[in-house]
């Protein structure tokens, strides 16, 4: 990727109801429906797509609990205000950052990394309220899980974007991208 093309893409998975962990951060559902095949929908693409991955805390915790191999192939920038360091397992793969969003931004371009993969909760929140998603690639799985931690919030505007495709994965899993129109 290109200093002249940095681009923020979330690559999530929600249910019906617009929520991407249960109320105390379950995410077996997102498993639920049989990959006989391991078919990644998309997440190896992804990955040949970006430069590094931003997440949240809490994401980077999830990932870190689920033990086993680290998946990413991609450096990753934790954001937190509160965590004091990347675990020493990790300090190669992973850099602690906090700040505004725009801010963030230009400490990582800075460092070279200028295609992203905007992922978690606020984090993705927050960088939409900056108007700082280039891409959504948003899979929906078919429950309408009630309750949990949802994908959008509260914003103070409206962003146009346009759908550029849909792919439905597993014949259960809509996968749908959507570009941001400025
Ligand atoms: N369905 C999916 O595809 C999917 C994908 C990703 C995550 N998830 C799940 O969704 C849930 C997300 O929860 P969440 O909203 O709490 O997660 P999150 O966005 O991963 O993490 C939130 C934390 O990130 C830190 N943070 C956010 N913006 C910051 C900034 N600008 N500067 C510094 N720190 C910043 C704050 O940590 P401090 O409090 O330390 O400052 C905040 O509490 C988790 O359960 C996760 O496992 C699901």
């Amino acid at each position: 990727m290109t200093q002249n093309n940095p681009k923020n893409i979330v690559f999530i998975a929600k249910s019906i109801d617009g929520f991407i962990a249960g109320k105390n951060g379950e995410l077996d559902w997102l498993n639920a429906i049989p990959n006989p095949d391991n078919d990644d929908m998309g997440f190896y693409g992804l990955m040949d797509e970006i430069d590094a991955i931003v997440m949240g805390k809490t994401t980077f915790e999830t990932v870190v609990g689920f033990g086993g191999d680290w998946p990413y192939s991609k450096h990753v920038f934790v954001l937190s205000r509160s965590l004091k360091e990347i675990p020493a397992n990790l300090k190669d793969k992973a850099t602690l950052l906090y700040g505004a969003e725009d801010e963030i931004l230009e400490k990582i371009h800075s460092k070279g990394y200028f295609a992203l993969y905007i992922d978690g909760g606020s984090v993705v929140q927050n960088f939409l309220k900056a108007d700082l998603i280039d891409e959504l690639r948003i899979s929906t799985i078919p429950i309408v899980l009630g309750d949990g931690v949802p994908l959008f919030a509260a914003m103070p505007k409206s962003l146009k974007f346009t759908h550029t495709k849909t792919e439905v994965f597993l014949d259960e899993i809509v996968q749908s991208h959507y570009k941001s129109v400025k």
